[in-house]
């Protein structure tokens, strides 16, 4: 019976919601099996682990209907129900794809975070999670090229741990590989013994770690003397602002930005916030929920919607996954990565990384 749902046309499928309504088909498919729906897939969590004291790695078992992944270093949204709210946030999957149905997430719990002291501490094997699309073009190509240097810092080893993964399963010859990792010390290293192991086995991979509390930040001297080639490689760069802002500026002065690849995990910092017309943010009304609220000029709708209690339909919280279109009804906004204002009756905008420019209605 679930076949024969699935493959039911978009149209059809929306009749199919109105017939059921109250209930949602996704209501009556949960019966039949619960890890399918007809909006987000579900996923199982079938195993947790610590790897640090607050990083811990998750397997998942998706249910039917999630799309999977294609390569390694790609991302999931997750959806965490907390408190009868579902939050969306998102995650790299650290395992290369293998059509199991089956991946891991490692998440570093975040201090006073909502989501991530939640499936880092709390999350128990059988919780169910939401799942999204899986996206994300900070991948090797295929083939790899012959050099490759990954510069990562903190949890942002994930998408080169994956990658690294996938290299490590490939027969035949492998690139030149390279890892320079940044992490506070040897035991908040994510995957340290992971890591360390393969570096042991495989010819073709050299770790440096590099350890802050010990040397600093990293600069254009030590990434020098750890890797004297480093422009010369193809790159994947993945890690806190810090570390990624260092990267733009020494591959852009070293004439090589067309070899450096970034993952941030939060956008960059507002570009102009405050200046301008309704530069000091405005008031803003989500209309069907009702509440109104204040919000500043660097901060999102999306963050300011989910303080003031609106369930907010949100992913990757970064400008990316436009899980979070919503309808403006009036108003302006701020696109707080460029500065840019804009916005008619209508239009649909990304509230994770927009903010008021004045008064502001929002249908939600
Ligand atoms: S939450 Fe992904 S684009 Fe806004």
């Amino acid at each position: 019976m679930v076949g024969v749902l699935r493959h039911l046309a978009r149209p059809v499928w929306q009749g199919a919601g109105r017939l059921t309504t109250p209930l949602l088909p996704d209501d009556f498919l949960a019966v039949v099996d619960p890890l399918w729906s007809a909006k987000w897939p579900a996923g199982r969590v079938e195993a947790v682990w610590a790897e640090t004291a607050d990083a811990t790695t998750l397997t998942v078992r998706a249910g039917r209907g999630w799309s999977g992944h294609r390569a390694a270093g790609q991302y999931v949204p997750v959806g965490v129900g907390i408190d009868g709210a579902l939050h969306w946030r998102t995650y790299s999957i650290t395992t290369p794809p293998d059509g199991s149905g089956r991946f891991a997430i490692t998440v570093r719990a975040v201090p006073d975070g909502r989501v991530s002291p939640h499936l880092a501490r709390r999350v128990r094997c059988g919780e169910r999670l939401r799942l999204g699309p899986v996206q994300g073009d900070f991948v090797l190509p295929g083939p790899p090229p012959p050099r490759l240097l990954f510069l990562t810092g903190g949890i942002g080893i994930t998408p080169a741990v994956a990658m690294l993964r996938a290299l490590a399963r490939r027969t035949g010859r492998r690139p030149d590989t390279v890892l320079v990792h940044s992490a506070p010390d040897a035991d908040r290293v994510v995957f340290g013994g992971e890591l360390r192991a393969m570096a042991t086995r495989e010819s073709w991979l050299t770790l440096h770690e590099h350890h802050t509390r010990q040397e600093g930040r990293l600069d254009r001297v030590r990434l020098g003397a750890l890797c004297p080639d480093w422009e010369m490689r193809e790159s994947w760069a993945c890690g806190p602002e810090g570390l990624l802002a260092f990267a733009e500026r020494a591959w852009r002065d070293a004439d090589a930005r067309h070899r450096l690849h970034l993952e941030r995990f939060r956008p960059p910092s507002p570009a102009v916030p405050g200046r301008g017309p309704g530069g000091h943010g405005g008031r803003v009304r989500f209309t069907r929920s009702g509440v109104e609220t204040d919000a500043g000029p660097a901060t999102s709708l999306l963050n300011a919607g989910e303080a003031a209690g609106v369930v907010m339909p949100s992913g990757c919280r970064m400008g990316i996954c436009r899980s979070c279109l919503s309808p403006l009804s009036a108003g302006r906004v701020r696109d707080l990565r460029t500065g840019d204002v804009h916005g008619e009756p209508g239009d649909v905008i990304q509230t994770c990384v927009s903010a008021v420019c004045g008064p502001v209605h929002i249908d939600l």
